[in-house]
């Protein structure tokens, strides 16, 4: 039998590059040597959006969309939401009973949450009792499959640990070795920046969505920041200070390419303009295949719904086994 993996995205909408390749490129390949559940985090977004849910439907199918464009495979993986599953918040209380309270509390991506609600006006500024409990939540994501991979980025390591003591936990006190202590399975990918040099990201206006037609995408690319101290075409160029174009031309060109596009820069053979366009138009080529599937899924969207609903009926019969022995190790009626 495959080895389980779980992991999930909360819906923040239209998906951008650096989620496709630092996270979903990886499922694709996973897919095929383990059995993958991957699932829109719906509920880990009302942790810190509860009075912001207008466009969760929509920001919900956006994922699913993309995911699918991407070559996530519902054939191969089990495509779920989060909220459709409900065992997982069954288990989320059986598991808060045995969380010890620091625990939570030393999480330091919780700290950071709740600093940056702080900073903001209006309601949902504090940390509430969901929000403390999120990574008891997704503890329970992952044991809801009794997984014993969890592919993540550096960022969430924390959280699985916390799985790990947790699971332990667990097992000691109903004296059981039901539940696996699932580990972190690293990518090893390269991180994308944003245009600006920053990470990136939604909010920051700085990214290029997988959804971009091919004509925002070039003209996106045409801002990402060069070599600063080029300021004429013929000046020679520092590929290697070029902060963010000769960055996507090592993630996106061929060993070829690349060699290329150094030599002429750093000769002053090559403009910076020119050099870009060139750019835009390969990452379009890269991107053009799965533009093409999310547009045949956007003019489908009751093709996209009944993939998550069957997903997530899939998902529920493989989590209704495990609380079963859930309920049985705790001794509930
Ligand atoms: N916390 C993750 C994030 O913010 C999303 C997530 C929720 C997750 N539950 C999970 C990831 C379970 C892996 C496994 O990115
Ligand atoms: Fe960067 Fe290309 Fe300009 Fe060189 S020519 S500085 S690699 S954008």
């Amino acid at each position: 039998m495959k080895q389980k993996i779980v992991s999930g995205m909360r819906p923040t909408g239209k998906l951008h590059l650096g989620h496709y390749l630092g996270v979903i490129d990886n499922w694709v390949k996973l897919q095929n040597d383990y059995d993958c559940y991957f699932f829109i985090a719906d509920w880990h977004a009302l942790t810190t959006k509860y009075d912001k849910t207008e466009n969760m439907i929509d920001d919900v199918r956006n994922v699913a969309m993309d995911w699918l464009a991407s070559g996530i495979d519902p054939q191969k993986s089990t495509i779920y939401v989060q909220s459709l599953v409900p065992e997982t918040a069954e288990l989320h209380i059986y598991l808060s009973m045995i969380t010890p309270q620091n625990w939570v509390e030393r999480d330091p991506t919780l700290k950071d949450m709740a600093k940056i609600l702080k900073s903001k006006e209006g309601i949902g500024t504090q940390v509430n009792y969901g929000l403390m409990g999120y990574p008891v939540l997704m503890t329970a994501d992952i044991l809801t499959f009794n997984a014993e991979f969890v592919p993540v980025g550096i960022d969430q390591v924390a959280h699985v640990e916390l799985t790990r003591d947790i699971a332990r936990r667990f097992n000691h006190i109903y004296k059981t070795e039901f539940f696996n202590e699932p580990q972190p399975k690293l990518n090893n990918c390269s991180l994308i920046c944003g245009l600006d040099g920053n990470k990136m990201g939604k909010s920051f206006n700085n990214d290029i969505k997988i959804s971009d037609t091919e004509e925002v995408t070039a003209k996106k690319v045409m801002t990402a920041i060069t070599d600063r101290s080029r300021l004429r075409k013929d000046d020679l160029g520092h590929p290697d200070e070029c902060e963010v174009a000769f960055k996507y031309w090592k993630i996106f060109g061929t060993e070829d390419e690349i060699a290329t596009v150094r030599e002429e820069c750093e000769k002053g053979l090559r403009g910076c303009a020119q050099c870009k366009r060139e750019l835009g138009a390969k990452i379009n080529a890269r991107f053009a295949e799965i533009r093409e599937k999310r547009a045949y899924y956007e003019a489908h969207p009751e093709i996209v719904d009944k993939i998550i609903r069957d997903g997530s009926e899939k998902a529920r019969i493989e989590a209704q086994k495990v609380l079963k022995e859930v309920r049985s190790i705790i001794k509930m009626y």
